[in-house]
């Protein structure tokens, strides 16, 4: 990959690079479509990183397909499916961690707590192997971006970082690979989970600002038997930081629930 990347850029072409852990959907290829507007080259990893998981957490259910990811990489255009193994990422004694510390402490960071360092790590390593010019993220993960953002900008990093826009299935519902492993009547229950937000937007439309008022609502509409909120926050849209007051078109509705056995995230811009 450092080989191929380091031809790329003496011949004079731009490197955009796409982050995923595989399982790719419609939403994944979004970022390769605005990663192919933006440079020459456009380079996806599949990586399903074990830092970023937490010891009870889903690492070993998590799905790997990588023929089907690569076959959808090559429909797509994109040039080079960068799939490294554990051990190529990760020396066995690897020692070495990047991390945030002021957006990473809240929403996702409060239940996922060494998650968001696993994510700054790898991606600090990706970018390290891959050298690229631009690399996308998608705003389904609106703090993942802010805090990627962050680090790019705290130490320095060379690359441009492109936000994209969250890719939904018609029924509202957000694609994530986390998705399978609903049944169809929780993917359909799961739809919730976006009419509580656009309940949300809805009451600030109607020029709601009291912020407690505005949780308590998306809370009550995404709540049924199956939905257990992990939490619901007003935050900076751009630093995905919380806010204590609410500024109209600058501001984001985060959530994260478990829906039956799956946890889901969500956010809308209010
Ligand atoms: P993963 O969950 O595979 O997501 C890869 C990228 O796709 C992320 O930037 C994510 O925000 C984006 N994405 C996922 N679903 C999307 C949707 N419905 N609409 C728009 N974008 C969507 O996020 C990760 O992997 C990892 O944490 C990673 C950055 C690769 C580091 O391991």
């Amino acid at each position: 990959m450092k080989e191929f990347s380091a031809g790329a850029k003496a011949a004079g072409k731009t490197v955009a690079l796409v982050p995923t852990m595989g399982a790719l959907h419609e939403g994944h290829l979004s970022l390769v479509d605005i990663a192919k507007k933006n440079a020459d080259i456009t380079v996806v990893s599949v990586f399903v990183n074990p830092t970023q998981f937490g010891p009870n957490e889903d690492f070993d259910k998590y799905p790997r397909q990588l023929a089907e990811d690569a076959a959808k990489c090559e429909a797509r255009g994109v040039d080079v499916v960068f799939a490294p193994s554990a051990s190529d990422i990760y020396a066995p004694d690897a020692s070495t961690f990047v991390s945030e510390e002021s957006i990473s402490q809240n929403l996702c960071g409060k239940s996922r707590p060494k998650h968001f360092r696993g994510v700054t790590t790898v991606v600090t390593i990706l970018f390290n192997i891959v050298k690229p010019d631009c690399a996308v993220f998608g705003e389904k993960d609106a703090q993942q971006v802010s805090i990627i953002e962050r680090m790019v900008r705290d130490l320095f990093m060379d690359v441009k970082i492109l936000r994209a826009p969250i890719v939904r299935e018609e029924s509202g519902l957000a694609l994530s690979s986390r998705n399978k492993y609903m049944t169809q009547l929780e993917r359909a229950g799961a739809t919730r989970i976006r009419r509580a937000l656009l309940a949300g937007k809805a009451l600030v439309d109607s020029g709601g600002t009291n912020i407690d008022r505005i949780k308590a609502l998306v809370i009550n509409e995404v709540t049924d038997a199956k939905t257990r909120v992990v939490y619901v926050e007003v935050v900076d849209a751009k630093t995905s930081l919380p806010v204590t007051e609410l500024k109209v078109g600058q501001c984001r509705i985060s959530m994260a629930v478990w829906y039956g056995s799956t946890r889901l995230i969500d956010n809308i811009i209010i």
